[in-house]
């Protein structure tokens, strides 16, 4: 595996607390995944690449940076549509693509409904964003779906993590790395991941 970064911060522990507790309320729980979110959307950008750009400042010409990266955001619907908010607060030029993958509720296997994803530059940073990884076959066929549109520079970012899923996408694709606000403990007999937080479409989207 390339690396599985799991990112560390105040802000990040108070509002997976928030994700976590079955008591929170979807206008809650918007607002802290949305938090998350960006947290660890600025981590994947670390790798990001700048330009030079000289700029003037009401006094005096500056030697600034400019952001070069194209960057193709790619949620895998539905909860994957929770995190592109965030994307688009931090990178508002971003292309994004879709992928649509639903669980079957007994196999827990991931069945693909919908895909359009832009056309793929070599150099183009991908982000493939989805709040859950659990059994990582969601995650295993999303990445399988943009590296056959050309992507090359991919980096996940997830909100939590399994070790069973992590072990998958690992195994599959060793040259992603993976950010994420936390690795579990196990999946449950029906692969959700405990403790985790539910299912994190339904609370987002209130279809509880
Ligand atoms: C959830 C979640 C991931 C997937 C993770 O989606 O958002 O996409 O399960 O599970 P896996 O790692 O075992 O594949 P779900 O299929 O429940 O659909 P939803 O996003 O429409 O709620
Ligand atoms: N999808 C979710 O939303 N939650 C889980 O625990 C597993 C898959």
């Amino acid at each position: 595996m390339k690396s599985v970064l799991v990112v560390s911060h105040p802000l990040i522990e108070h509002s997976m607390t928030v994700l976590r507790d079955k008591q929170t309320r979807a206008d809650e729980f918007r607002r802290h995944a949305d938090i998350v979110a960006k947290l660890l959307l600025i981590e994947a950008a670390k790798d990001l690449t700048t330009g030079k750009l000289t700029i003037d400042t009401p006094l005096a010409p500056f030697d600034g940076q400019s952001l070069k990266s194209r960057v193709i955001v790619v949620p895998i619907l539905r909860a994957g549509i929770s995190m592109l908010s965030a994307a688009y607060e931090l990178l508002p030029s971003i292309a994004v693509g879709f992928v649509g993958l639903v669980r079957d509720e007994k196999t827990a296997i991931a069945d693909k409904y919908y895909e359009k994803i832009p056309k793929i530059n070599s150099d183009d940073n991908i982000f493939v964003v989805d709040p859950m990884l659990a059994t990582g076959g969601s995650m295993d066929e999303a990445l399988n779906i943009v590296k056959a549109g050309g992507a090359k520079k991919i980096t996940v970012v997830t909100i939590v993590c399994a070790p069973e899923g992590l072990e998958r996408v690992a195994k599959n694709h060793p040259d992603v790395p993976i950010i994420t606000a936390a690795v579990d403990e196990k999946l449950d007999s029906k692969a959700y991941i405990v403790p985790g937080l539910g299912d994190f479409g339904d609370r987002y989207f209130g279809t509880e």
